[in-house]
């Protein structure tokens, strides 16, 4: 086991009524005045937005509420949002909704804190980040992990760059996360949030890293948890247990457990950064799209972890070889039972021209200036290859 450091200092109230303890929350963490983030407006819809206005108001803390984040969202709105909570003189933003609007409620919050930096200045590390506003966050969908997070991914629109950064100052304060909040989600964003919880799993389980052992099996029982209870989530959104258990795996999965003692890998979150940064495909649909083309194009490398995963997730067992291989077709199969895409025709991408895997691969790997991964340190020709690989 390598040393690590685990700093997961966001409070987490879970359970049904949740969203009812923001006010407390907000003055135990400091708070006077604040900004609500929201998206598309799924919040107002729901009702969600207005209680939370009227919790706030009730303790006298005033607020105002900053809409319009989309997914993947954009730089020029968070730039927009540091800008009205400067002059709205907010001491906290809030993101209320799933990974678009807390990571651009975070993004805010540097941009707030910082006039005279811009922010895609932090994402660029063309400066360091020393100081942001507290972020605290109300839940509406399980899939990201920004909740309790230490990264906030936003997208460029003008150089089609997605790009995340990950930095303690991240970490929201709080977290209110009540599985009833997510009762109203389609099924297509149920289901691309139960690949995302999927996808930060095993981004950090593909390691040549061993002696790991809590930390695989936390893994594993998180993985076999949620493709258990996403089979009955995308079949009844209502099914309070189901959902709350995509909940919790959603913040377990990418708040550093379960990659603790090694180095990371994230391929596929990078090949699907790509993907959605070019596509504007929604970042679930991206990481199902490249996972199975990434897991063939690297098993060779450790046939043996594959054939553990195989083994400890979809219980299937035999020779190293075979068993690799089937428990990749195997995940494959399940996102496809999922509806999800595995490959370029499966989504509204089709089929494209090999310049535009190039491109990706170009772009992917930071114009030749970085490697991707761990498991397998890809360089822009591997990248290329796999993006051909899913381009089908
Ligand atoms: O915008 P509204 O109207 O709210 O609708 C949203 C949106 O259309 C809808 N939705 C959310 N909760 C709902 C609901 N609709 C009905 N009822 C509800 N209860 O769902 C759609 C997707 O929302 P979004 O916030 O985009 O989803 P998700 O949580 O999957 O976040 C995706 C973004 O997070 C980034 C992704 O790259 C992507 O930009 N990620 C952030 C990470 C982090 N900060 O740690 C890690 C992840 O790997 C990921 O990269
Ligand atoms: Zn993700």
């Amino acid at each position: 086991m390598q040393s690590f450091t685990m700093y997961a200092p966001t409070e987490i109230v879970f359970g049904g009524g949740a969203e009812e303890q923001l006010a407390a929350m907000v003055r135990k963490h400091g708070g006077s005045r604040v900004m609500l983030v929201y998206g598309g407006g799924s919040v107002v819809k729901s009702g969600l937005l207005p209680k939370l206005e009227e919790l706030l108001s009730k303790e006298g803390i005033p607020s105002v509420a900053f809409g319009g984040v989309q997914p993947n969202p954009l730089l020029a709105l968070a730039r927009e949002g540091a800008v009205s909570a400067r002059e709205f003189g907010a001491d906290m933003i809030i993101g209320v909704g799933g990974g678009s609007a807390i990571d651009t409620a975070k993004a805010v919050a540097h941009g707030a804190a910082n006039p005279e930096a811009d922010i895609w200045q932090f994402w660029k590390a063309e400066r360091p980040l020393t100081k942001s506003l507290p972020v605290g966050v109300v839940l509406t969908i399980s899939a990201a992990g920004s909740e309790t997070s230490s990264s906030a991914v936003i997208t460029n629109q003008e150089t089609g760059e997605k790009r995340g950064i990950n930095t303690e100052f991240n970490r929201p304060r709080f977290a209110l996360m009540n599985p009833e909040l997510t009762f109203t989600l389609p099924k297509y964003q149920i289901t691309c949030g139960i690949v995302d919880i999927i996808m930060h799993t095993l981004d950090r389980y593909f390691t040549q890293t061993g002696g790991n052992e809590l930390t695989d099996e936390i893994a594993e029982a998180l993985l076999r948890v949620v493709i258990r209870n996403g089979r009955k989530a995308a079949s009844d959104p209502k099914d309070y247990g189901a959902m709350s258990e995509l909940m919790w795996c959603g913040s377990v999965s990418h708040n550093g457990t379960t990659g603790l003692g090694r180095p990371m890998d994230f391929s596929v979150h990078q090949l699907g950064h790509e993907l959605s940064g070019m596509f504007d495909i929604a970042h679930g649909a991206s990481l199902s799209t490249m996972w199975g083309s990434w897991a063939l194009y690297v098993c060779g490398e450790n046939p043996e972890r594959f054939a553990r995963y195989a083994d400890k997730v979809w219980g299937i067992t035999g020779d190293t070889e075979t068993a690799a291989l089937a428990g990749i077709e195997k995940t494959v199969e399940y996102f496809r039972e999922l509806d999800m895409p595995v490959c370029f025709s499966d989504s509204r991408i089709g089929v494209q021209p090999e310049a535009v895997a190039a491109e990706l691969a170009l772009r992917c790997s930071f114009h030749e200036k970085r490697l991707v991964g761990q498991f397998k340190k890809l360089d822009r020709n591997d990248l290329f290859s796999i993006y051909k690989l899913a381009n089908r």
